[in-house]
């Protein structure tokens, strides 16, 4: 099954924005998404929008339509600012041809000092990839590890082997890239205490500056989703990915890593990911496409899923819109909230917002310090909780936002 796309208004045929949301563009931090929908096989536990070979989608011809989009932002915005992070993710990104990445970044201009990450599993580049990509501006490299433990890579249908993303994260060091990011998933059925401690410690071994880490999430729609629907694979144990939290962060503080947002550590505030801190501002980015959202000023929308539908229309002139929706401010104290909290920096509280975050502080989920100064900043065992936080907190009827996780495709 495809990821789901929100409800909201047609977009109109030209991507045309309204005045309000143009007002002030260039001014805020502005950021560009590429999505690459396509993976050399689907793991079980993923609803990305992303293809597979044998599902009738080329890949030839992707970054000119990737580009034939660009040049509707163009129009759109009356010029796109120079973007001070660009994040081409995936799917996955090194399925396409160096040189295709090469020209795609070539083709989208950037601020001086921007940060350019390119996702890539860790079986999808070489050296020379990561030497072409590097030269070509990438400054980041995330990669796609979950777990050190063979038998865990097989549960969730990861294509690699254990040692292989410890091998690309030093071969992207001698690439000359200084930041380094790898993904974890923890919590996965069969994954037992020794299996984390292993991947934590080829964290370590890998010597990255950054490190992702999600408990496992069943999507519906998954093959996941169908073996443990039908009692074949156990539903991940939330008390159990609790404490695979807990021991995750503390071995990634003792490797220098500290948390930043609660799924994310980075050993400098330059190892941090900008481009993600972007969604979690609520920043202007545009998503380039199938399937990407995009914010600029208020205004929401996202593309359409299919990549050949999308390259006709982006090919046409036309905008691969396939919705859109003008924030409203509810939803934008709600997104506030929602995303605010869950960062290092901790949300600056509205009174209305104190009696709650009162009683989340004698519960043990926010720092009383941080209180005394108006901020909801969550305690170890506040992440671990950070949805009942986040809850308590939301002001109004809880609506959630449309971007499900950092890192889907909106990028977001
Ligand atoms: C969609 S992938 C794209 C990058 C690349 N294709 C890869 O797999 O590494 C980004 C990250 O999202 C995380 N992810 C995707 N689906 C997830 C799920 N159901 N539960 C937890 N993490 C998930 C994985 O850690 C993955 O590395
Ligand atoms: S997790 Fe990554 S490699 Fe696996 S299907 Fe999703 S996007 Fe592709």
């Amino acid at each position: 099954m495809s990821p789901r796309l929100p409800d909201g208004e047609p977009a109109p045929a030209d991507g045309a924005l309204p005045a309000h949301a143009l007002a002030g563009l260039g001014t805020r931090p502005f950021g560009l998404y590429v999505h690459v929908p396509f993976c050399a096989s689907r793991c079980g536990y993923c609803d990305f929008n992303t293809y597979v070979p044998g599902e009738g989608v080329r890949r030839d011809g992707y970054v000119d339509a990737v580009l034939a989009e660009f040049d509707l932002a163009e129009r759109v915005l009356g010029g796109v600012p120079p973007a001070a992070t660009v994040f081409v993710g995936g799917g996955t990104p090194t399925l396409l041809p160096a040189e295709e990445l090469v020209r795609l970044l070539a083709g989208l201009p950037r601020a001086p000092g921007a940060e350019v990450t390119v996702e890539a599993n860790p079986d999808s580049v070489d050296a020379d990839d990561l030497r072409a990509l590097r030269a070509a501006g990438a400054t980041r490299l995330s990669l796609g590890m979950q777990s050190a433990a063979g038998h865990v890579l097989v549960t969730l249908d990861r294509s690699h082997t254990p040692g292989a993303a410890v091998a690309a994260a030093h071969a992207a060091r001698d690439a000359g890239f200084t930041h380094v990011s790898l993904d974890l998933i923890h919590g996965a059925p069969g994954e037992r205490d020794e299996d984390w401690d292993a991947t934590l410690a080829a964290v370590a071994e890998a010597g990255v500056d950054h490190v992702s880490a999600y408990p496992l999430t069943v999507e519906p729609g998954t093959r996941l989703h169908a073996h443990v629907r039908r009692g074949a694979l156990p539903e991940p144990d939330a008390d159990l990915q609790a404490r695979r939290y807990r021991r995750g962060d503390a071995a990634l503080a003792a490797l220098g890593l500290e948390w930043y947002e609660i799924c994310n550590w980075a050993a400098s505030a330059e190892a941090r990911c900008a481009h993600n801190g972007g969604y979690w501002r609520s920043h202007d980015w545009w998503g380039l496409g199938p399937g990407a959202h995009s914010h600029i000023g208020g205004v929401r929308w996202w593309n359409v899923l299919h990549p050949e539908r999308h390259a006709e229309r982006a090919r046409g002139g036309r905008s691969p819109a396939a919705g859109r929706e003008r924030l409203t401010d509810g939803q934008r104290a709600l997104e506030r909230t929602l995303l605010g909290i869950r960062l290092r920096e901790g949300l600056a509280l509205e009174p209305a917002q104190g009696e709650p975050a009162g009683a989340l502080a004698a519960d043990g989920l926010l720092d009383p310090a941080a209180l005394a100064r108006g901020v909801a900043l969550l305690t170890l065992e506040g992440r671990i909780a950070a949805d009942t936080a986040a809850l308590a907190l939301a002001p109004g009827p809880l609506r959630p936002p449309s971007a499900r996780r950092a890192g889907t495709s909106s990028g977001a």
